[in-house]
């Protein structure tokens, strides 16, 4: 039987809690500790529990390596919070608010450097050369991923493809990774393990439209983020692009003035106008019906996959509840 997810959320909790995270100078680490505090849905190394159980692995077997894809995951947040100047992470100051910038760049570092550690620990040797290469790759990637982000801000028009690429990388990859080292480690052949990793990069493609949809269309004090920050970015959002090709000609002349303004004093504003043409081209709908579609494609790869059926299970339950989730 599949323990329940909020018993294999509170072994999750438990390990990050028992990471060594500290040491000299304090400012280092306790940021590292802050920001795993804050907590977060926890849904990658959830993944990762997972689909090692679909393969017969209890989950005291990959929870460190769950561990290390979830520590990957906030110091990704730490660094993107400082490129996307947001105030706000899980309804809590940012660490470069909380702290400063330096101290946020430095302690995101040090996270990465602690995610080399504990897969150390946590990969049989024999495995470590394919299971670091594998990390590597996806944690560039991802990097990859955040530099197109950040280039796209500063251009007027983004391709929906070259969007789509930006957030496989960004995104994706790392869903994908989780389901993989889960799958690896618990004795996956190489070819169903690169299986799972192609359906956890399409619902990672699924979760980071729907992503987009929340930071527009969400409840701030359900995100626990700024509410509109993506437009406040200038972000090249599916929202915006869908809006720009959609929206009638009369409006699009009101779109592109809006888009225009940097002031921080129409800021508000801005994202009111802006969010309401993104409804009134249908935006809002066509994301989450998007969304919908590759978390549907990912769940098809996954069918045939894996020795436990109820383990499957517990991934399409995992994947209806990020569906519909409101933070
Ligand atoms: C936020 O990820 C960053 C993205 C890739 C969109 P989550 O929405 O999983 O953030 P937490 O961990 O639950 O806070
Ligand atoms: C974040 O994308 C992707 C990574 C952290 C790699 P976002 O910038 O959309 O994530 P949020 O909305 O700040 O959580
Ligand atoms: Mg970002
Ligand atoms: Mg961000
Ligand atoms: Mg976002």
């Amino acid at each position: 039987m599949v323990p329940t997810s909020d018993a294999l959320l509170a072994q999750i909790e438990q390990t990050l809690a028992s990471l060594p995270l500290s040491g000299t100078p304090d400012e280092l680490y306790a940021p590292m500790r802050y920001i795993l505090a804050l907590g977060g849905k926890r849904f990658r190394p959830l993944l990762t529990v997972l689909s090692g159980g679909l393969f017969g692995a209890a989950p005291e077997a990959v929870l460190h390596a769950a561990a290390a894809v979830e520590a990957f995951h906030n110091f990704t947040l730490m660094h993107d919070d400082i490129m996307d100047q947001a105030p706000l992470r899980r309804g809590k100051p940012t660490v470069h608010m909380a702290w400063d910038t330096p101290t946020a760049i430095l302690a995101g570092d040090g996270m990465l450097v602690k995610c080399y550690e504990i897969l150390l620990d946590a990969v049989p040797a024999a495995m470590l050369p394919e299971v670091l290469a594998a990390f590597n790759r996806c944690a560039l990637e991802v990097v990859e991923g955040q530099q197109l982000d950040m280039n796209f801000e500063a251009q007027g028009q983004v391709a929906e493809a070259a969007y789509l690429e930006m957030i496989r990388l960004k995104t994706a990859v790392l869903v994908g990774f989780a389901l993989w080292i889960g799958a690896r480690l618990a004795g996956a052949s190489p070819a169903q393990a690169a299986q799972l990793r192609q359906a956890g990069e399409q619902m990672g493609l699924g979760f980071q439209l729907y992503d987009d949809y929340l930071d527009t269309f969400g409840d701030p004090a359900l995100t626990g983020k700024q509410p509109g920050g993506d437009i406040l970015a200038n972000k090249k959002t599916w929202l915006l692009i869908y809006t720009q090709a959609h929206l009638p000609a009369t409006a699009q002349a009101e779109l592109a003035q809006w888009l225009a303004v940097a002031d921080s004093a129409q800021g508000s504003a801005k994202v009111a106008a802006v969010s309401a043409l993104m409804r009134q081209a249908g935006a809002d709908e066509a994301c989450r019906t998007l969304s919908e579609r590759y978390y549907a494609e990912g769940l098809a790869l996954l069918q045939t996959l894996g020795t436990q059926a109820a383990y499957r299970q517990a991934i399409e339950q995992l994947a209806a509840r990020l569906m519909r989730r409101q933070s």
